[in-house]
């Protein structure tokens, strides 16, 4: 059995994953959020930090690219090649407005014409491992059994199925019906991914979907950052390991992110997953979420882990 830690645009940068590794670990591949393939246009400097092998050191990292044009996606694949990378992602399943408008993300999905020439390219094009990250439509699953046919045409490394559609963004259930269906006709291994918050949640797909051997997991690990070791039959985080994985990302964010302002913005962020992990959180959540100096968040942060007892437990 493999664990992915899912991309999250914002959040899982290379600071986010390498405190994770560190404090946990517990993955078998961490996801890059996804960069954005441009005509012509190098890295940006944040970019480069965030694949750069120094940042990545001893984990196994996949980065991912967003994009409909196959050059663009083949230039910056050769480009991360000079990196080191072997393996890359495609991003068809972001389902942000801007993205989608433009074609790309979930918004490929409505053009099977056009993604299969795509793919044909971007497979012959490079000897590099791809593998496809896909939602199952914009509006509905309806058109999904030919995307299936189209992406069984293609050698991927793996396909990862967040059964929901665009218009779900985050929200409903996962369509595991759907799920089912894509397993049995695949021809490529079939990661699943979609509301794995807590090992008895894995466990339910787990048992549900048998032969899936592989599972990317995301906003749980926001929450609880052992999620992937307590799957693995390791031991749950506690409320001391939390605080350590907690400064940890702070001090790096104070050391790698210019002003008060922008390291806070980075761990409310995580708080919004964090906080209801602990008992009676409300008061100081918000405490933490208004604070616009680091002194004030510091303070707050101290009065959380003070009083409020870490339960480990997700609210689903
Ligand atoms: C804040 C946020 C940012 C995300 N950024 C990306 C991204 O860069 N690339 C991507 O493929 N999916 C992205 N996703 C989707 C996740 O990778 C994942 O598919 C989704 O959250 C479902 O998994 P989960 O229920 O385990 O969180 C993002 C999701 C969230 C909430």
């Amino acid at each position: 059995m493999r664990l992915y830690l899912a991309p999250l645009e914002g959040i899982t940068n290379y600071i986010y994953r390498r405190a994770l590794f560190q404090c946990f670990d517990g993955f078998d591949k961490y996801f890059i959020p996804f960069i954005r393939a441009k005509q012509n246009l190098n890295f940006s400097g944040r970019e480069k930090k965030d694949i750069s092998p120094e940042n990545n050191a001893g984990m196994y990292t996949v980065p991912q690219i967003l994009t409909r044009n196959a050059e663009d996606f083949l230039r910056t694949a050769s480009q991360l090649q000079e990196y080191g990378y072997q393996e890359v992602n495609l991003n068809l399943g972001c389902p942000s407005k801007t993205v989608v408008t433009k074609g790309c993300g979930a918004g490929f999905l409505e053009r099977p014409e056009e993604l299969e020439r795509f793919l044909d390219k971007i497979f012959s094009g490079t000897e590099m491992k791809i593998s496809v990250k896909t939602r199952l439509g914009m509006e509905d699953a309806k058109g999904f059994s030919r995307l299936m046919k189209i992406y069984n045409r293609f050698p991927m490394e793996e396909l990862i199925i967040h059964p929901r559609v665009q218009k779900d963004f985050y929200k409903n259930t996962p369509d595991l019906e759907m799920f089912g269906e894509a397993l049995v006709c695949s021809q490529n291994p079939i990661c699943y991914n979609g509301d794995i918050f807590s090992p008895d949640a894995f466990r339910r797909i787990k048992d549900r979907f048998p032969e899936v051997e592989c599972f990317m997991m995301g906003r749980g690990v926001l929450a609880d950052p052992s999620l992937a070791l307590e799957i693995k039959g390791g031991k749950a985080a506690e409320k001391t390991d939390i605080r350590k994985f907690h400064d940890l990302l702070y001090h790096t964010y104070r050391e790698e992110v210019s002003g008060d302002r922008n390291v806070l913005f980075k761990m409310k962020e995580l708080w919004f997953y964090l906080a209801p992990m602990f008992e009676d959180s409300k008061k100081y959540a918000k405490k933490i979420k208004k604070s616009e100096k680091c002194a004030v968040y510091e303070s707050a942060v101290n009065e959380l882990f003070a009083n409020c007892r870490y339960t480990g437990v997700q609210k689903q």
